[in-house]
């Protein structure tokens, strides 16, 4: 298992450590880490002065963008192929408790931008395709958001891959600006408002009137898009989202949370506390109270982890019993308030029935989770006039899903983005099927 979660987050984890050099500590001494030039590379997002919502910015609607930066990234030093340029967007959105909060999103250019699949898109009635790609990054420290980290690279390959299609890629910081990790209702609220604000500013900045937009995320990135499917028709029925591809699903948080303790993916527990309290103040109390004040395990190292990129806190927690930390041990994380809160943020199928086809893909044997969770959200969702093509891969467990999933993603992609219909949902209604299926290593993904 080591191994496979390795190669699940080795690669993008490591940008941020790469990125920051030596000086990015634990001790997280921002002066020390920003006292060095960040030379080509945009500042870490606590210290950069652009990461900040402008003044008056609460008045604004959801979706509105409040700021462009146009050539975000140097272009010298960019590590992603198939790019022409990039920028950023930062926008109003709305947490958790239905406050104003703000997000941002990076946006990449391809080379050679299409309309469905082949026209050339200098044409000005061109339809542009986008796609919004919500990337896992495990971690309630800010400065690990994918904003900063893509600059040193793209963990999976994806991105490039979508670029070379011709789409816009855009990938939110669907955590916010807390960094709110596990925190479903704002991830799913920022990452509609990133599709509000990236065609707007298609409009305003580039002269792209018309767009057609799609919804890709596994593991963590799934329960963003997800929420944001499910939350579409109320929180954002101007949008007409044309597709959502969600893999590798943890449809049950409440209930999947507490098992990761003693685990080799403990530090996800450590920071799913951390993270979903960032917007629930009484709970976050509430833990602080039930912390060990001192002694081994104790609240200062458990908050070491909000310092911590998401492999970083994985390496460091592995195995750790995490109920050590809590002066009550397991039976303080079953107070009523706490679990009323992560059943509220993280109980997939309860947010909304999604209003576009979506394509779910998960391992049956995924050992970080359970299929039975999923199959029950696709079953009631269906119940209630969903639009699914729902792949249960009896091939391999959790990470391995993330690349076996990774063609018929495109294909599903394809088909909403282009009408390439090379695998499409059902019309309506919903389809189920078992499949057995490997990605057949070193065959190119397109
Ligand atoms: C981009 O990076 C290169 C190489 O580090 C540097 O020479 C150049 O000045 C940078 N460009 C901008 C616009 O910062
Ligand atoms: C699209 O237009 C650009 C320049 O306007 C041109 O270089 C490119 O070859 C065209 N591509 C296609 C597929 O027509
Ligand atoms: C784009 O507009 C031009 C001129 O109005 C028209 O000739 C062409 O058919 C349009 N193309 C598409 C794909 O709608
Ligand atoms: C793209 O395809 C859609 C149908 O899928 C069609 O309505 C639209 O006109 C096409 N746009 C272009 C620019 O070819
Ligand atoms: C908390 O734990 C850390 C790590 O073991 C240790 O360095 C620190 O001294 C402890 N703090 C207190 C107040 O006991
Ligand atoms: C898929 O496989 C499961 C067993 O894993 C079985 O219960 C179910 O009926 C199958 N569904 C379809 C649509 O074949």
């Amino acid at each position: 298992m080591l191994v496979s979660i390795a190669s699940f987050l080795l690669v993008w984890l490591n940008c941020l450590a790469a990125g920051a050099g030596a000086t990015w500590h634990f001790t997280h001494d921002k002066h020390a880490s920003q006292a060095d030039d960040p030379g080509p590379y945009l500042p870490l997002p606590s210290w950069d002065p652009w990461y900040k919502a402008p003044e008056g910015w609460e008045a604004a609607k959801p979706g509105a963008v409040l700021k462009i930066r146009q050539h975000a990234y140097n272009m010298t030093t960019m590590a992603i192929a198939n790019v022409r340029d990039t920028f950023q967007v930062l926008f109003r959105s709305t947490d958790s408790q239905d406050k104003a909060t703000w997000g941002v999103t990076t946006v990449f250019l391809p080379t050679q931008a299409r309309c469905n699949g082949s026209t050339n898109s200098s044409s000005s009635n061109c339809t542009q395709g986008i796609l919004s790609y919500q990337l896992p990054y495990d971690t309630s420290c800010l400065d690990a958001s994918p904003s900063y980290g893509l600059q040193w690279g793209e963990p999976y390959g994806e991105i490039a891959v979508a670029l070379a299609r011709g789409w816009w890629v855009s990938v939110p910081d669907f955590e916010g600006p807390l960094a709110s990790y596990g925190a479903n209702i704002v991830a799913g609220h920022i990452t509609l408002d990133s599709v509000r604000a990236v065609s707007a500013a298609a409009a305003s900045e580039f002269g792209v009137k018309s767009t057609r937009v799609a919804l890709w995320g596994y593991s963590n990135g799934a329960s963003a898009t997800e929420a944001a499917v499910e939350f579409a028709a109320k929180y954002a029925p101007d949008l007409d989202i044309a597709g959502a591809a969600v893999g590798g699903l943890a449809s049950n948080v409440g209930r999947a949370g507490p098992l990761l303790s003693q685990t080799q993916v403990a530090g996800l527990l450590v920071q799913g506390i951390i993270g979903v309290t960032s917007q629930y103040p009484d709970q976050r109390k509430y833990i602080l109270s039930r912390l060990n004040p001192s002694g081994p395990y104790n609240a200062t190292e458990f908050f070491w982890a909000s310092y911590m990129s998401g492999w970083q806190s994985l390496l460091y927690f592995s195995y750790v019993d995490i109920f050590a930390y809590f002066i009550g041990g397991k039976a303080d994380l079953e107070d009523p308030g706490l679990t009323d809160m992560f059943v509220k943020e993280g109980m997939m199928g309860k947010f909304g029935v999604p209003n576009t086809k979506v394509f779910l893909y998960q391992a049956v044997d995924d050992d970080m989770a359970p299929i039975k969770d999923t199959d029950a959200v696709v079953e009631s969702l269906c119940d209630q006039g969903a639009n699914i093509l729902y792949h249960r891969n009896h091939w391999g467990g959790h990470n391995d899903e993330l690349t076996n999933g990774r063609q018929r993603s495109f294909d599903f992609l394809g088909d909403v983005l282009d009408g390439t219909k090379v695998m499409s949902a059902p019309s309506t209604g919903c389809q189920t099927v078992n499949v057995t299926f490997m990605q057949p290593p070193g065959k190119p993904i397109v």
